[in-house]
């Protein structure tokens, strides 16, 4: 072989690695770990966009057959201060005051920061999800609030599916986003970080991760489990959620984390008694917006609470009632809609009437206890006196002794639906553990945290805690990917 052939044999196998080298290089690339996400309601969702945006691939792993969980079902909306949707009078410092003081004793400083960042964003999340195509221009007062803060659709599906749909069409269109369903994350190891899933055709499935988000939800549905053993006084209760098993608490201990407020369970007042199937035990919600619009309640034909209270304060006078003969732990009250509130919750209204849950009739065919009270409530919403004090009656309009008027009525009673407590994070969504120490590489949003809302969420808060904290997490799980993959 001469000098120049030499060369040519030099140069050639200096190119041929460098191929090989570039093709192993990028092949490391596209096998680097991505951001696992577990759960596919509205903090993964919105942390999923988050990672994205930031470069990262996201895996997300959902148990269910359909993505969505109990984010989908959301159906009075999410709240924002200030919006440009909302009328005037409300401020940042109304909603923290509104927060803490629902949060009750469970409130502490050392959970100011979360209450802070919550209503600090909210008005961004409103904007983003705006921004994406969501319409969030109508507000209502739920109970609790000073103020009407939550946005919902001024006409369409509720907020929970308009949200959830846009998030998930948008994740589904992006290069670098992997959904699977039928995939019950069942193991968490921390070094090497990783989770383990199971899934009916391939049986467990092990897969790295870069950062983990749990965004796996509440346990309100998990009557036989958690709730048995943190409220077993609840036992029999009938529930919003559909019955679920432990949604990955157990591996958020598993790893260290400290779980907070477990015993601080949301009663709603509102769920819907069916006709058909009045013991049914997983009720449709009668919306809180339906009270915000100005809905009433009443137990034998007398009003006896605030329907704009917090839900906690609504549903202990709903609990000090006698409960419904023959129907374990079910209560008789009527929800009513005058004219006004019916109209301003139309596509609401129109869905119960359509299930059979709520049924128009007359003034002059309620019976004669309804039809006293109804005068008389009017007659004070009339004068701008409440027996109850300080309530806002929404958008009634019904006049005393306007018999001919047409009203909505439905049964209701109260339910177990959200859990308060969960997995107590910091402000950047990181877990925690006893000592306030993170947990490498592990964020959670959502439900399945806790210490946000102490004894009693308010309606809205719930949303909006999804898309502020799963944002956060989204960011801060890429990070971390970013900084490990370095
Ligand atoms: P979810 O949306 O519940 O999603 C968690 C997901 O994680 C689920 O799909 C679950 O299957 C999955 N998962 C759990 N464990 C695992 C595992 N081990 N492996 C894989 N996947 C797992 N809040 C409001 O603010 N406004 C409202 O109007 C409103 N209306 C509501 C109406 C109803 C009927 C209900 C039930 C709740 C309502 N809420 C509302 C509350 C709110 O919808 C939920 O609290 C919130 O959506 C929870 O979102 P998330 O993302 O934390 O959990
Ligand atoms: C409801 O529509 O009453 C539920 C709202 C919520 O849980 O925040």
């Amino acid at each position: 072989m001469n000098r120049r052939q030499l060369a040519l044999l030099i140069l050639l196998s200096t190119a041929i690695g460098f191929m090989m080298f570039s093709s192993l290089t990028s092949g490391l690339a596209s096998v680097r770990p991505p951001v696992v996400i577990i759960g596919s309601g509205l903090a993964g969702l919105s942390a999923a966009m988050e990672a994205l945006s930031a470069g990262q691939r996201v895996h997300m792993l959902e148990r269910a057959t359909k993505p969505g969980g109990n984010s989908i079902k959301a159906s009075s909306g999410i709240n924002g201060v200030p919006t440009p949707y909302q009328p005037p009078g409300d401020s940042i410092d109304l909603f923290k005051s509104d927060t803490i003081r629902s949060a009750g004793s469970r409130y502490t400083a050392s959970r100011q920061a979360l209450v802070d960042t919550l209503v600090e964003q909210s008005a961004s999340a409103i904007e983003w999800l705006s921004s994406l195509g969501v319409d969030l221009s109508k507000v209502a007062q739920l109970g609790g609030h000073s103020a009407a803060r939550t946005h919902r659709g001024s006409s369409g599906p509720p907020p929970g599916f308009a949200i959830v749909s846009t998030l998930l069409n948008k994740l589904k269109a992006s290069e670098g986003f992997t959904l699977s369903t039928n995939a019950d994350v069942t193991a968490l190891s921390l070094s090497p970080l990783s989770v383990t899933y199971q899934t009916p055709d391939d049986g467990a499935v092990s897969l790295p991760a870069a950062s983990v988000v749990f965004a796996s939800g509440g346990f309100a549905g998990d009557g036989p489990g958690l709730l048995a053993h943190y409220r077993p006084d609840l036992a029999g209760m009938p529930s919003t959620n559909d019955a679920r098993r432990d949604n990955a608490h157990s591996l958020l201990v598993g790893a260290g984390a400290e779980l907070v407020d477990m015993d601080s369970v949301q009663v709603h007042p509102t769920g819907f008694v069916d006709p058909k199937e009045p013991t049914q035990p997983i009720k449709f919600l009668a919306a809180e917006a339906l009270r915000g619009e100005g809905g009433i309640l009443l137990h034998e034909g007398r009003r006896f609470v605030n329907e704009l209270e917090t839900r906690e304060h609504v549903s202990a006078a709903i609990m000090r009632l006698p409960t419904k003969e023959g129907e374990g732990r079910q209560w008789d009250v009527t929800l009513l809609l005058d004219p006004g509130a019916c109209s301003a919750a139309k596509t609401h209204v129109d869905f119960y009437v359509f299930k059979g849950l709520l049924r128009r009739t007359k003034v002059r065919d309620l019976d004669d206890k309804v039809r006293a009270a109804v005068d008389a409530y009017a007659a004070g919403v009339a004068g701008d006196q409440d027996a109850f004090g300080g309530k806002s009656f929404g958008h009634w309009t019904l006049q005393a002794g306007d018999a001919d008027a047409e009203v909505c009525i439905g049964r209701v009673t109260p339910v177990t639906h959200f859990t308060m407590g969960g997995a107590v994070i910091d402000a950047d969504a990181r877990v925690l553990n006893a000592n306030g120490g993170q947990i490498g590489g592990v964020f959670a949003a959502g439900e399945v945290t806790g210490g946000l809302h102490g004894d009693n969420r308010l309606g809205g808060s719930s949303l909006l805690e999804c898309v502020v904290f799963g944002r956060i997490a989204g960011r801060n799980a890429a990070k971390a990917a970013g900084a490990r993959q370095e």
